[in-house]
C-alpha cells in the first residue's frame, strides 16, 4: 500500500532482479531464443540443445534468460513434454559440483554432499532427469566465471549431453559478457558445442528511454516522473548503453525528489542521483572497456605510478602503450584510433584530459586520472590481463 503522495507506485520494480511484463527492443533476441529451443520443447527426449548469450553489462541478458525459462517451460507442457529450466550464477556457484548439487535439489532429489565423487554426482544428476522424464535446460549465467575457475567445466558440460544419448535430458545456455572464455577451451570441446550464438549490443538513448518509459510505469505514480527526467537518464546511461545503470539512475532520482519533498521527479534529481553514485572508482567500468583500451589505461597507470606529477604527456602514454602491445605479442593501434580510445575513457570520465601550458615545449595533451589512484588501477587491471592478451 502506498501512502496518499508517494512518488513510487511501486519501488520494487526497478530492482535488478525484477523480471518486468515487457522488454522492449528484445523481441527479436527473444523469438531467435524460442525457436532455437522449439525442439527440445516438442521432442524433449529426443532433442538436446546449446546456445551463447552474450553482450556486456545491462543488455538483458539475465532477464531474457528468465523470461525463456518461463515461456519454454509452459510451452513444453502443450506438447506433454516436462522441461524444467534452471537458472545458475556461476559467479555465486562456481563449481559443476556446486551447481549440480543445487540441480538435484532443485530437481526435488536430495544428493548427500559428502562422500560422493563428482562421476557419481553427474550420474545421479542424469539418473534423476532420466527417472522423471525431466529434460532440463541449465542457464550458466556468467559461465566465464565457472571456465576461469575450471577449465575443464565445459567439456564436462558438452559431455552431459553425450552421456544421455539413449534419451535427451539435458540442454544448455551459456551466458556471458564476451566469448573470450571461448578462447582457451579446447578444439574438441569447441566443436561439440553447437554454435547457436546470440549476441545483445549495448542499448541506445533512444532504446533506453523506450525501457525506462515503460518500466516506470509500473514503477512511479501518474504524473510523478517528467518526460525529461527520463530523457535525461537514458542519455547519461547510453554511455554504457547499460539498463540497469539507467534503472538505478531513475530508482535514486526518485529517493531524491521523495525527500526534496518534490511533487515529481525533476531533471535535477536525475542529476543529484548521478552526483550521489559514489565519487570513487567503480571497478565495473574497467569491464566496459575494450581491449586497447584496458592496456591504454594500464599504460597510463604504470607511467603515473612511477611520475611525481599528476599527469603525463599522450606522447608518453603512446609509447608505454606499443611497449606493452609488444610484450603481449600484440599489433598497437595507430596513433588515430589511440586517440580515439583517450577520448572514449575521457568522455567516461575515467581519465582527465588536458592541453598543457606554458612551461612545456608545444601544445600536447595531458593525462590523468581523476577518480582512482594509479596503484590501485594497476591492481585491478592485472586482473584483467588475461583479458586483455584475449
Ligand atoms: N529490454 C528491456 N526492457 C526492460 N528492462 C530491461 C531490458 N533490458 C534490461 N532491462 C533491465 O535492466 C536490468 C539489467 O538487465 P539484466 O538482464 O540483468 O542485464 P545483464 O544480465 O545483461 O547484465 C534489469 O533490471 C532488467 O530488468
Ligand atoms: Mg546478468
Amino acid at each position: 500500500m502506498s501512502l496518499p503522495h508517494s512518488i513510487f507506485r511501486n519501488e520494487s520494480v526497478l530492482v535488478p532482479e525484477y523480471v518486468p511484463s515487457t522488454i522492449p527492443h528484445r523481441a527479436d533476441q527473444m523469438k531467435a531464443l524460442e525457436v532455437y529451443f522449439q525442439g527440445v520443447v516438442e521432442h524433449s527426449s529426443r532433442m538436446s540443445q546449446s546456445v551463447l548469450l552474450w553482450g556486456p553489462n545491462g543488455t538483458g541478458k539475465t532477464t531474457l534468460s528468465r523470461k525463456l525459462g518461463a515461456s519454454l517451460e509452459k510451452k513444453a507442457v502443450l506438447y506433454g513434454n516436462r522441461v524444467k529450466f534452471f537458472h545458475v550464477n556461476c559467479r555465486i556457484d562456481r563449481s559443476l559440483q556446486a551447481i549440480l548439487t543445487k540441480g538435484l535439489r532443485f530437481l526435488g532429489h536430495d544428493h548427500p554432499s559428502r562422500g560422493f565423487g563428482f562421476e557419481e554426482l553427474l550420474q545421479s544428476f542424469l539418473d534423476a532427469l532420466t527417472e522423471d522424464k525431466v529434460h532440463v535446460i541449465v542457464a550458466f549465467d556468467e559461465v566465464d566465471s565457472l571456465v576461469t575457475s575450471d577449465s575443464s567445466s565445459l567439456y564436462t558440460i558438452t559431455r552431459l549431453r553425450e552421456l544421455s544419448r539413449d534419451s535427451q535430458v539435458f540442454s544448455s545456455l551459456l551466458i556471458s559478457k564476451t566469448l573470450d572464455y571461448l578462447k582457451a577451451v579446447d578444439l574438441s570441446t569447441l566443436s561439440s558445442l553447437q554454435w547457436n550464438e546470440i549476441s545483445l549490443a549495448p542499448y541506445s538513448d533512444e532504446q533506453l528511454y523506450d525501457i525506462l518509459f515503460s518500466r516506470s510505469q509500473e514503477a512511479f505514480s501518474d504524473g510523478c516522473i517528467e518526460e525529461d527526467s527520463l530523457q535525461l537518464a537514458a542519455e547519461i546511461a547510453s554511455i554504457y548503453g547499460d539498463a540497469r545503470y539507467a534503472l538505478d539512475l531513475i530508482y535514486r532520482a526518485g529517493k531524491m525528489a521523495e525527500m526534496a519533498e518534490a511533487p515529481a521527479v525533476m531533471p535535477e534529481h536525475v542529476r543529484r542521483a548521478k552526483a550521489s553514485l559514489p565519487p570513487q572508482f567503480k571497478k565495473e567500468e574497467l569491464t566496459y572497456l575494450g581491449r586497447h583500451q584496458r592496456l591504454i589505461l594500464m599504460a597510463i597507470s604504470n607511467l603515473l605510478k612511477k611520475s611525481d606529477s599528476a599527469y603525463v604527456t599522450i606522447g608518453e602514454v603512446e609509447k608505454s602503450y606499443d611497449a606493452l602491445c609488444e610484450d603481449m605479442g600484440l599489433a598497437a593501434n595507430h596513433h588515430t584510433q589511440l586517440w580515439n580510445d583517450v577520448n572514449e575513457l575521457s568522455r567516461k570520465g575515467i581519465i582527465q584530459t588536458q592541453i598543457s601550458g606554458k612551461g612545456m615545449r608545444g601544445r600536447t595533451t595531458m593525462i590523468g586520472l581523476s577518480l582512482v589512484s594509479a596503484e590501485q588501477l594497476v591492481d585491478e587491471l592485472k586482473g584483467m590481463v588475461a583479458d586483455v592478451r584475449g
